[in-house]
């Protein structure tokens, strides 16, 4: 899986993305973390990127030249026959969720543009992008944290991401439901004991102590959830 990244801040969405286990995927060459600094693909000769909004208002608006440029780059470098999806992060898009995750993972190439100052040029989000996707009901000051984001939830859906084959689907979401508590040792820690069923070493009563905390933390925290979860079943 390679993402390939629209941005005005390559450094900081670098920094994030090669460290810990998506850092190590693109070691072992799993996954590849490209930036393309947008301004690099500006004909301006201060090198501006941005200009005053037509109709007047607050802020400044990405323009559209050097970011269609920086996409005509990618999809020269990628060559493939069909369009690579681009994702522009905005709070107007589709909330991201984990299918939308597992979707994405299926991708070879996926392009994200980020935006900055009041927001980009409307012909070119016409021309380019496939998919509209917000990370919450909340705005940022760019679309960078809102890419790494998606960025580390994709790449842990990507086969060989994570050592633990299964850890990717017996997390929370899966089926709807959240997953149990963890305790590791010691087995008293300030007084407070680990559940005793932990320690049997009875497999099956683990189990089920397991499926019915995952259950009740359900419908205590996200009803919502526990709702989808009792529909879906
Ligand atoms: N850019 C600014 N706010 C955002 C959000 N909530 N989701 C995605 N991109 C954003």
């Amino acid at each position: 899986m390679n993402f390939h990244i629209l941005t005005l801040f390559p450094q900081m969405v670098e920094q994030g993305l090669n460290t810990s286990i998506i850092g190590r995927a693109q070691e072992k060459g799993i996954l590849s973390v490209e930036t393309i600094n947008i301004r690099d693909f500006t004909m301006d000769k201060h090198k501006k990127v941005d200009d005053y909004p037509y109709g007047g208002g607050a802020g400044m608006l990405m323009q559209a030249q050097p970011v269609y440029d920086a996409y005509l780059h990618v999809v020269e470098k990628i060559k493939t026959r069909q369009r690579p999806r681009v994702i522009y992060v905005t709070p107007q898009g589709k909330t991201f969720k984990q299918e939308m995750a597992k979707e994405f993972a299926l991708e070879q190439d996926l392009v994200f543009l980020c935006g900055h100052y009041e927001g980009i040029d409307e012909r070119v989000l016409e021309e380019i992008v496939t998919d509209y996707v917000s990370i919450g009901d909340y705005v940022l000051t760019g679309g960078e944290l809102a890419a790494m984001v998606m960025i580390d939830s994709i790449s842990r859906m990507v086969p060989g991401v994570l050592s633990n084959k299964e850890s990717g689907e017996t997390e929370s979401f899966s089926d709807n439901l959240l997953e149990h508590p963890h305790y590791t040792r010691p087995e008293v820690w300030r007084g407070k004991e680990v559940p005793q069923v932990l320690l049997s070493g009875h497999h099956k009563r683990i189990e089920e102590w397991r499926k019915e905390q995952s259950l009740e933390r359900t419908r205590i925290r996200r009803p919502d959830l526990y709702e989808k979860y009792l529909s879906n079943k």
